[in-house]
């Protein structure tokens, strides 16, 4: 059996020390229970000397949490924090206090101005005070990261000594290279006596993007809890993010000889119910839970994924509970990934059939950023206009505007490919465009209906116009046409409809002269 890696879960504390991600106590309490139904080992409710909020939401998780389990309070070596913090601790089946403080150059002489001393007898009695209220204390060593290695190894010392059960070695500012804290971690783990009876933690942020990089070295070399945050939330540029080491672990069970419990298919639930509470979107791009994190987009990559998953996956979706492998239909699709999508939606085509629509495909491609469901089956549906055409567009141009008279310049081809020009003024560009139309096409109707809508979403979306024409003899004709451009589908949704009126007159016009034949 591999080694158990502790998952300690402070979103509720580090992370919502991200700026604008501050959360009242309903809210985390909804989070404290994913936190729970995904088995996190640890969870950091809070500061509870911070606020009256901060009280009140670390006891009522503790209240929640039950022997599923430990939950943390927060504080500062201080007599005072503590026993704030063991009070709102006392609903917790599990307690834990963190208590700590700065032991960098910097810490020591700036902030705490303290001798290194003051600082190792400090935390001695920060642990020694925490013990009378709970058999769980972890004590931080703030900063460690930018610390002195003897003065490291001298304090955490102390504390195994005073009775911590784990010790946390924090890369506070996300200084460290991983090999340099990984470095650390063994020092401490073949220096300090008793620490094999102690829980090695550690605590990294994500100053130089490698929090996730320094925890896992860390566990190579002797960790055993990692302290991290859903989404990677946390001081300026984050904390560790839960779902990388998790999944990084999980990945790499065997080279890294660690497991641990968390239950991965929460993931993504987790991730999701932490953006929405507190309102800081994830980055498309970001590992196992962003948007794209298992959207294909290239065409060689696409091809490979409809092939075999794993050929660009390393991961499968339904292992961190996402919807499963998306392929992105975009200018940069190919055959595969199209003629794949238009299967799923139920259309099938011989390979003649297929090319057209591939190059129809193209052609929204080029237009839109991502050609979505909707766009395929306008595709489609515009090609059997299309086959069925008598008029067919070759170019139509408008110029409109203030103080300008709306005018249209159109080509349309006939049955032979011969072009046909014309240029008409109307009431505004459409008007123009169809009193062009009906220069070159002559046949009798009243538009009695013209409607428009988008059929996909933002911007780029394609518009689909729906038009009636009456002709005389009261028979109603529709067509439609759909484009980018609304003059462009305005004018092709006209000549479709006026391509039905031609070509049912045409077969009344057929069956007549069979009648009348027949007749003779
Ligand atoms: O980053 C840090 O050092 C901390 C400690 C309080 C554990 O958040
Ligand atoms: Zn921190």
């Amino acid at each position: 059996m591999s080694r158990k890696i502790a998952i300690f879960d402070t979103t509720l504390r580090d992370g919502e020390q991200s700026p604008g991600a501050s959360m009242n106590t309903e809210e985390k309490l909804i989070i404290a229970r994913q936190l729970v139904r995904m088995k996190v080992d640890v969870i950091e409710a809070g500061f509870p000397i911070s606020s009256p909020g901060d009280f009140k939401s670390v006891q009522e998780i503790g209240r929640i949490a039950g022997d599923a389990c430990t939950v943390c309070g927060l504080t500062r070596a201080v007599d005072r924090d503590i026993e704030v913090a063991a009070e709102a601790l006392r609903t917790a089946k599990c307690p834990r206090i963190h208590t700590g403080l700065g032991v960098s150059p910097s810490h020591l002489r700036d902030k705490l101005r303290m001798t290194e001393e003051q600082a190792i007898a400090r935390a001695i009695h920060a642990v020694k005070y925490a013990r009378n209220f709970v058999d769980d204390v972890e004590f931080y060593a703030e900063d460690a990261g930018r610390s002195d290695q003897e003065f490291l190894v001298r304090i955490i010392q102390a504390a195994v000594k005073a009775g911590a059960t784990v010790v946390n070695i924090p890369d506070t500012t996300g200084y460290n290279m991983p090999w340099d804290f990984g470095a650390r971690i063994r020092d401490l783990r073949e220096r300090v006596d008793g620490i094999e009876d102690v829980t090695i933690s550690v605590h990294t942020h994500n100053d130089l993007g490698m929090a996730t990089a320094l925890a896992l070295e860390s566990v190579r070399n002797g960790a055993t809890q990692i302290e991290c945050t859903i989404n990677g939330l946390g001081e300026r540029a984050g904390n560790t993010s839960l779902e990388e080491v998790v999944m990084a672990i999980h990945m790499h069970e065997e080279a890294l000889d660690a497991h641990t419990d968390i239950v991965t298919t929460e993931l993504t639930r987790a991730s999701k119910l932490v953006s929405s509470i507190t309102g800081i979107n994830v980055q498309p791009n970001k590992a196992i839970v962003g948007a794209n994190a298992f959207a294909h987009s290239s065409g060689i990559h696409q091809d490979g994924v409809l092939k075999a998953r794993d050929t660009y996956e390393i991961i499968d979706p339904a292992d961190v509970g996402a919807g499963g492998s998306q392929i992105i239909l975009s200018a940069r699709s190919g055959h595969a990934a199209l003629r794949h999508r238009m299967g799923e939606l139920g259309y099938a085509f011989n390979d003649e059939e297929f090319e057209t629509i591939y190059q129809s495909f193209l052609e929204v491609a080029d237009k839109k950023k991502e050609v979505y469901d909707e766009d395929l089956e306008s595709i489609v549906h515009e090609r059997e206009r299309v086959s069925a055409a008598i008029w067919t567009l070759g170019a139509v141009q408008v110029s409109c505007g203030f103080p300008l008279t709306p005018t249209a310049t159109l080509t349309l081809l006939d049955e032979e490919g011969a072009e046909h020009k014309v240029c008409a003024f109307g009431t505004g560009p459409i008007d123009a465009v169809y009193k062009a139309v009906n220069q070159v096409v002559s046949v009798d109707n009243d538009l009695s209906e013209f409607a428009i809508q988008a059929v996909t979403r933002g911007i780029d979306a394609l518009g689909e116009v729906t038009v009636r024409v009456t002709a005389a003899d009261g028979e109603v004709y529709t067509g439609r046409g759909s484009d980018g451009d609304i003059v462009v589908s305005s004018t092709k949704a006209y000549l479709n409809a006026l391509n039905r009126l031609i070509s049912h007159q045409r077969e009344r016009a057929a069956d007549n002269a069979a009648a009348t034949a027949d007749a003779q």
